[in-house]
């Protein structure tokens, strides 16, 4: 069984695949430019790599993809030039979580896949009463006018809430929302929370790239953590 990372090549995805192998885990990307990717995991004999973009795949060869893992982990994010923010394609995160998860469906596993989506603490989970002030409400919406790639992270977290649902037999999901990402060179110690615990636009925390890959990690190996989280959005913030 393996885990399919998407993304992979990521400020984030990176630490995810290196995180699993250094678990002896076998990882599965899909990256557009395998020269992006870190030599120290070019050469990994649990890695298996394949160069393509990820909306160009068939639906067929996305089956084949998905089938034998056990999870798939979408780290994808709009480059932040002016073509990654207001070029094609507009839903890069929604439609591909919306195609993994199609051919994940279509292979009828006995058991259902794990899908991890990389999210944000901008996105409320509307499963729950999270209340923001008028204020943040106010620059949300301008965000989702100003910036396609925000309306694209709230669409693809409410598709796995709202057309997967909380008791798909071929899919469990969780959206992992960060708050402002930076990078570290080591886990620290992190807080997960149900819901954000602060204003993500007027009091935004931190948290660390490899936290976010480590808690990913976590939910893919540990039944208890994926127990407690399967099919909520758990906040993740470096503890101070
Ligand atoms: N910045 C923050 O403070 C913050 C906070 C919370 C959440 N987030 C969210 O976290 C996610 C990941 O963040 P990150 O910093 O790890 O991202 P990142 O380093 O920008 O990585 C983005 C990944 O998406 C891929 N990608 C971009 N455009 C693509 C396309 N058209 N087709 C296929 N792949 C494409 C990139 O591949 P290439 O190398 O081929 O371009 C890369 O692997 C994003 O969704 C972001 O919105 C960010």
């Amino acid at each position: 069984m393996s885990t399919l990372i998407v993304g992979a090549n990521g400020a984030t995805g990176r630490l995810l695949v290196e995180e699993l192998l250094n678990r002896g885990q076998r990882v599965k990307i899909v990256v557009r430019s395998l020269n992006s990717l870190p030599e120290k995991l070019k050469g990994h004999a649990n890695l298996s790599m394949i160069e393509e973009s990820i909306l160009d795949m068939s639906h067929a060869d996305m089956a084949t993809l998905v089938r034998g893992c056990h999870a798939v982990v979408s780290c994808l994010g709009h480059n932040l030039t002016f073509r990654g923010i207001y070029g094609r394609p507009r839903r890069l995160v929604t439609d591909a979580t919306n195609r993994l998860c199609n051919a994940i469906r279509k292979n009828e596993a006995t058991e259902p896949i794990k899908f991890i989506l990389m999210n944000t603490t901008g996105n409320r989970n509307h499963d729950l009463d999270e209340r923001i002030s008028i204020g943040q409400k106010c620059v949300i919406g301008l965000l989702r006018l100003l910036l396609p790639p925000h309306v694209d992270n709230e669409k693809a977290a409410n598709y796995l809430r709202t057309k997967i649902g909380q008791n798909d037999p071929h899919i469990r999901w969780v959206a992992v929302r960060p708050d402002g990402l930076i990078d570290d060179a080591e886990v620290t110690n992190y807080k997960i929370f149900k819901s954000p615990t602060r204003s993500a636009i007027f009091d935004a925390g931190v948290t660390s790239r490899i936290n976010v890959a480590f808690f990913m990690a976590e939910l893919i190996n540990t039944k208890k953590t994926w127990d407690m989280w399967k099919g909520k959005m758990p906040v993740i913030y470096n503890s101070v």
